[in-house]
């Protein structure tokens, strides 16, 4: 039973016992009133106001008491209504309220009326894997801007993903990257060339000038630098166009809007009657203002680039999209499909990097020695910095993937809950038989933070990646930490850009060593 249906079958056992307690508790009340003058209307009024309190409140007992998820812990709101998620997603702190709550109640939190939290490798394999008799939740019904722009992300409906991800994989072939590998690295190029900057600001560098003489660059913010190159890259890849954010302040509005479009559909899919009656438009007005910004924004990049048609000298991901047809089906993207697949790649592929970037970028100032340790490795393997590119030398360089690992081990990109909704016959989860309907994932902050697989779990260390690399690290330590980590998510719904994404960030960081 899809979940609206679960909840629907709730309301009415809500309702159930509200009737019962009214006639339980008010018939003496109820005939003493219809005796009265005007009694009916009394009693109509009487009602109205005391049936939604009634309603409620049996909705409430019946949720914390009845419900098929009843013995499963988890804070007291979160167990009567879904607004207990919406809060920690306005608030922005999602992923640390999971990691708490599993701190205090144990591996299995419920969260949601219906939705059950697992902090364990094992149910992360029985939730996200390929044989997982589940679908994407609800949850993502918030995300497309129209009915027929669901893209390969927020299509719920398992064919329609399949055929969609068939279609888009074209775009990801190791050819089709391979081929884009020179416009990342001119972006790369950019970002040195202004972290090198001597701005205004470096004559009032408290370093400055060093006693060699030499004098430092301008401090610069290097979570936004992460920003624009991340931006300008995908503007690259997906529409043949860089967005110019690395030089010029002309589009660096757009990360804003991409910020509020993902803070939107966050708290909108945890809670769907604010995106199905707009309520959001009430209640964050800028947040929504915003993500209606967005989509205009990502519509017409779609449609300066569909102008421009196949007939062009690079193939971005847009020439792909043009072009490819489903093996299975011969079917290709209509337009609104193109739409909804650029909304979801500009979101999906820099948002991500540039907090891996920012991520990696934050440990290795704050660790000195992992950063010496980094350096040397690079150093080694590359005598100029333009030899740095895609290939065998890079892929040894085994520090550099731990230290990129490790980052987003500590600060994942996606780092609350990825629901699942349980499909017809139900499915078993560490050894709970779970209702269809319900609700299920693994937060990735949590069980990336989870001592059982991480041990000092705040600890940056990229040596955890390495068998041999430490005494207590073994083969066995490393697949222990691989089961739990999930960075990209797995299975089936699990990121499509995952070998991208390596090249942008491992390009960065190399390039700067
Ligand atoms: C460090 C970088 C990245 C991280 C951490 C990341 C993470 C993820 C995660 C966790 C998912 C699963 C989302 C869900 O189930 O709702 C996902 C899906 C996806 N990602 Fe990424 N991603 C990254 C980079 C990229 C890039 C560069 C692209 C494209 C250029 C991309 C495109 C996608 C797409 C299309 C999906 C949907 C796949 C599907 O449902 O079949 N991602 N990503």
């Amino acid at each position: 039973m899809p979940s609206y249906k679960l909840a629907k079958s709730q309301r009415t056992v809500g309702l159930g016992l509200t009737l019962c307690a009214f006639h339980t508790v008010y018939p003496q009340a109820m005939a003493s009133l219809l005796s009265q003058p005007y009694g009916h209307l009394s009693a109509l009024l009487l009602l109205l106001c005391v049936a939604p309190i009634f309603y409620l409140t049996g909705l409430a007992v019946y949720r914390i008491f009845f419900h098929p998820l009843a013995k499963h812990p988890g804070p007291l709101v979160a167990k009567v209504t879904d607004l207990y998620s919406t809060y920690h997603a306005w608030k922005g702190d999602r992923h640390i309220d999971f990691w708490r709550c599993h701190e205090q109640y144990g591996p299995i939190v419920r969260f949601g009326p219906s939705s059950l939290s697992f902090n364990s490798a094992t149910a992360l394999k029985e939730i996200y894997g390929f044989k997982a008799n589940v679908r994407k939740g609800d949850f993502y019904l918030a995300f497309p801007a129209t009915k027929d722009s669901f893209s390969t992300h927020s299509a719920v409906d398992k064919a329609t993903h399949a055929r969609k991800r068939r279609v888009l994989s074209h775009a990801f072939s190791d050819s089709a990257i391979k081929s884009m590998e020179k416009y990342i690295l001119s972006h790369v190029r950019q970002l040195c060339t202004n972290l090198g900057e001597k701005g205004a600001g470096s004559r009032n560098n408290l370093f400055a000038p060093e006693k060699s003489g030499r004098v430092w660059s301008e401090a610069k913010n290097m979570s936004l630098q992460a920003d624009y190159t991340t931006f300008d890259i995908m503007g690259d890849l997906c529409f043949g166009k860089a967005f110019g954010m690395l030089e010029r302040p002309d589009n660096r509005f757009a990360i804003d809007l991409i910020s509020n479009a993902a803070h939107r559909h966050l708290m909108c899919g945890t809670y769907l009657p604010l995106h199905e009656y707009h309520i959001d438009k009430l209640l964050f007005r800028k947040i929504a203002g915003m993500r209606e910004r967005y989509m205009q924004f990502s519509k017409g990049q779609a449609a300066e680039r569909m102008q421009m048609g196949e007939d062009v000298n690079r193939k971005d991901f847009f020439y792909h999209l043009l072009k490819a047809k489903d093996p299975e089906t011969g079917k290709g993207f209509s337009t609104p499909e193109l739409w909804g697949e650029s909304n979801l790649l500009i979101i999906a592929g820099s948002d991500t990097t540039s907090t891996a970037l920012a991520a990696s970028i934050f440990y290795l100032v704050h660790n000195s020695r992992v950063l010496a340790k980094l350096a040397a490795e690079v150093r080694a393997a590359f005598s100029d910095v333009e030899e740095i590119c895609g290939g065998a030398t890079l892929s040894k360089l085994q520090y550099l993937r731990a230290c990129l690992d490790e980052a987003m081990r500590m600060s994942p990109s996606v780092g609350g809950l990825l629901p699942r909704q349980v499909l017809h016959g139900g499915m078993e989860v560490e050894g709970h038989k779970l209702p269809e309907g319900t609700v299920v994932g693994v937060p990735h902050y949590g069980i990336q933070h989870n001592p059982a697989y991480h041990p000092e779990p705040f600890e940056y260390k990229p040596e955890r990646w390495i068998p041999g690399s430490e005494p207590d690290i073994t083969s066995e330590s490393v697949n222990v930490a691989q089961s739990a980590f999930c960075p990209f998510s797995i299975g089936p719904r699990g990121c499509i850009g995952k070998c991208k994404h390596t090249s942008s960030p491992q390009a960065c960081l190399r390039q700067r060593h």
